[in-house]
């Protein structure tokens, strides 16, 4: 199936990229996982109720990288769903530990499935297994590239608290040279209307001087720090925190480096009372110490929050991408058959 690079719905399509996005198509699937998050609202008193857009629809779920979340979350969204869902974590127990190349491995997963949703050690390996495959393949994270679904959750989270991403100041802090859900989010930012980037990062894990470019190029303004001082913090809307990135520091001497900037950032009670009063603290999660636990009681901590969206957004993206029916009435007819009342 081709990769098609830039489109208005992701109905029938791979996702790869964030490129591939346009304004609408993220802003139809906010809606779509609006939807999804009203009907497992618990004052519906409707949790959990099974719905059956991906009745008769298989899924592998593929995770050659460590993953609680993401894969969770998709293989439940797509379980909740109906969806017949295969889950292979880890390259030991799969041919690929025998040396089989990964188009091959695709074409396999291509026999069992309507979707494949893969995590892979290596940037650009999902387009790679884009090309070969016979059925839409979703990027669940591409080594230091992208991990678009989780862009999506995170905008969809800010939609949530500011009704929209116009407008927005961010400001990305850890590790932006490896951090794939930063490459990801930054474009995501750039399709929305005057939005203010900034960087927080010691200079050798800065945001790639290409995807600055990039967004250069889209009208994004930005600007790069190396310390997260009172100005910015008083500032930004969104501080979206993440981890330094481990698995990325090869060899003893980079193991090393990592020592000394894992602890670059600590984000505590103290630097939130800096921090504005309606803003948001993000993070993909996992943390490993950027962000004490002291902050979870704080109202502006959102990335539960974001962890419980990714859900939402991964359903609706399963049944977007599997063109399944994905309509209010649907829900509503769903939700009175299941309840035995009109809602
Ligand atoms: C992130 C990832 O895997 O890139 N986790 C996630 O999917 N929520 C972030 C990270 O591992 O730091």
């Amino acid at each position: 199936m081709a990769l098609e690079t830039i489109y208005d719905t992701p109905r029938g399509k791979h996702v790869i990229s964030i490129d591939q996005w346009r304004r609408e198509a993220v802003e139809t699937l906010f809606d779509q996982a609006q939807r999804v998050a009203w009907m497992y609202n618990e004052q519906n008193g409707m949790r959990p109720i099974l719905l059956d857009w991906l009745r008769g629809k298989a899924m592998v779920d593929v995770f050659f990288e460590p993953s609680t979340r993401t894969s969770t979350s998709f293989a439940q969204g797509e379980r909740f769903l109906g969806g017949i869902v295969e889950n292979v974590t880890g390259v030991k127990f799969s041919s690929v530990s025998k040396g089989e190349s990964l188009k091959d491995t695709v074409r396999a997963f291509n026999c069992y499935s309507d979707l494949l949703v893969m995590r892979h050690t290596k940037a650009g390996a999902l387009a790679e297994a884009a090309e070969v495959s016979r059925t839409p393949v979703i990027n669940a994270g591409d080594g230091t590239g992208e991990h678009p679904t989780q862009a999506l959750l995170d905008g969809f989270t800010m939609k949530q608290r500011f009704g929209g991403l116009d407008g927005l100041h961010i400001g990305f802090v850890g590790d932006l040279v490896n951090g794939r859900t930063v490459h990801s989010l930054a474009r995501l930012m750039s399709l929305f209307d005057d939005v203010k980037i900034s960087y927080v990062a010691p200079d050798q894990l800065q945001m790639p001087k290409g995807l600055r470019s990039k967004l250069e190029a889209a009208g994004v303004e930005q600007s790069r720090y190396s310390r997260l001082g009172k100005k910015l913090l008083g500032d930004v809307d969104v501080l979206y925190v993440t981890r330094i990135q481990k698995e990325r520091f090869e060899g003893k001497k980079a193991q090393n480096e990592y020592e000394k900037l894992k602890h670059y950032f600590v984000i505590d009670s103290k630097v939130m009372a800096r921090a504005k009063d309606d803003m948001i603290l993000m993070h993909p999660l996992p943390r490993v110490g950027e962000i004490t636990e002291a902050v979870d009681d704080d109202k502006r901590a959102s990335y539960f929050k974001q962890m419980r969206n990714g859900f939402f957004v991964r359903m609706a993206l399963a049944a977007a991408v599997l063109e399944r029916p994905f309509t209010v009435s649907a829900v509503r007819d769903e939700m009175r058959v299941q309840s035995g009342k009109m809602v």
